[in-house]
């Protein structure tokens, strides 16, 4: 009979992680990996747990009190393959002891860049004007043709001046001259970033040119950015965001980009994910949408995997997590 106190500890890894990660959670651990490109449902996901000491996540499984539970007193460690932790109900981890983790710091660069990328496509009608070119229906110069909107010198709004606000913010101060204007809970010393100034939300949506997203999904941001504060800004601003869908509210947006309330918008994440097609967002010629893909780089998802399998296995060994949430 094996003695258990030397068996492997079990864990869950819901989806395959780059082999960094793979490799240092087997080294470690007796994992079951979800084998499929699709998530596990919920059914599978409960049935997958049972019996673990860890569990690997990613922000689109729903990580709460019944998969807890699910999972037995065994569970140590809930280790998310993400920054954002809003997948997981983390009052009752802390009230059963168990641990989470995520993957900060490494993912900044990135998801500045794509926040860039979005700003400039959308500014500058990317999207439908490379659809034209592979309709076949580009038909000559035009000097009126798709005429977008300039960037540079232009006041940049930024909700939430975290790591990645603060990472964007210089990318566009430093690059296009831009004048910032940043709201977050706190006035920040923000040291690396030129040209900054602290206001209201209100006052920020009013005065920007471009306002861009940056905030953590919690009870106080769901909803955040709603036809109030769409009014709010000026009919030639464009909106943009990289943090999560449901800060905005898209069915206010589509009226605002269809009545011209709104130049633009670059969004790489929605509510749900993926959108219902059927949503007026995707059709729309002045929005852009990319699929979640903000950190999509191979050093980023690399890195994250590397820090989420060393949350992991420091959790089911009862030691401390390198990154943290609880
Ligand atoms: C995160 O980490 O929270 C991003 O949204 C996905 O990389």
């Amino acid at each position: 009979m094996p003695n258990p106190q030397y068996d492997r500890p079990r864990v869950f890894v819901s989806r395959r992680l780059p082999e960094v990660g793979l490799k240092a959670i087997r080294g470690a651990c007796e994992a079951t990996v979800w084998p499929s490109r699709m998530p596990p449902n919920r059914e599978e996901l409960i049935r997958s747990v049972k019996g673990c000491m860890g569990i690997v996540s990613l922000l689109s499984d729903r990580i709460d009190g019944e998969v807890m539970e699910a999972a037995g007193p065994n569970l140590r460690v809930i280790s998310n393959y993400a920054v954002g932790v809003n997948n997981i109900d983390l009052a009752e981890a802390v009230r059963r002891g168990i641990s989470v983790g995520n993957t900060p710091g490494v993912l900044t660069d990135a998801t500045a860049d794509m926040a860039v990328g979005l700003l400039i496509a959308a500014a500058r009608c990317i999207r439908p004007a490379a659809e034209e070119v592979r309709r076949g229906a580009w038909k000559t110069w035009e000097p009126t043709g798709w005429l977008g909107c300039d960037i540079a010198g232009r006041t940049l709004g930024i909700i939430g001046m975290g790591r990645i606000g603060q990472a964007f913010a210089t990318r566009m101060a430093m690059g296009w001259n831009m004048n910032i204007l940043y709201t977050s809970r706190t006035q920040k010393e923000l040291h690396g970033v030129p040209f900054s100034t602290w206001v209201s939300l209100e006052e920020l949506l009013s005065a920007s040119d471009f306002v861009s997203i940056h905030v953590d999904l919690n009870d106080e941001t769901r909803g955040l950015i709603g036809r109030r504060e769409l009014g709010l800004m000026k009919p030639t601003a464009i909106l943009v965001n990289t943090s999560r869908g449901e800060i905005i509210d898209q069915d206010a947006l589509a009226d605002a980009l269809a009545c011209g309330k709104l130049f633009a918008a670059g969004l790489d994440v929605t509510t749900p994910e993926p959108i219902n097609p059927d949503h007026p967002l995707v059709g729309m010629y002045n929005c852009v949408i990319t699929p979640h893909i903000a950190s999509a780089t191979v050093r980023s998802r690399d890195m994250m995997a590397e820090i989420c399998a060393h949350n992991l296995i420091a959790g089911v060994f009862g030691e401390p997590l390198r990154a943290a949430v609880c």
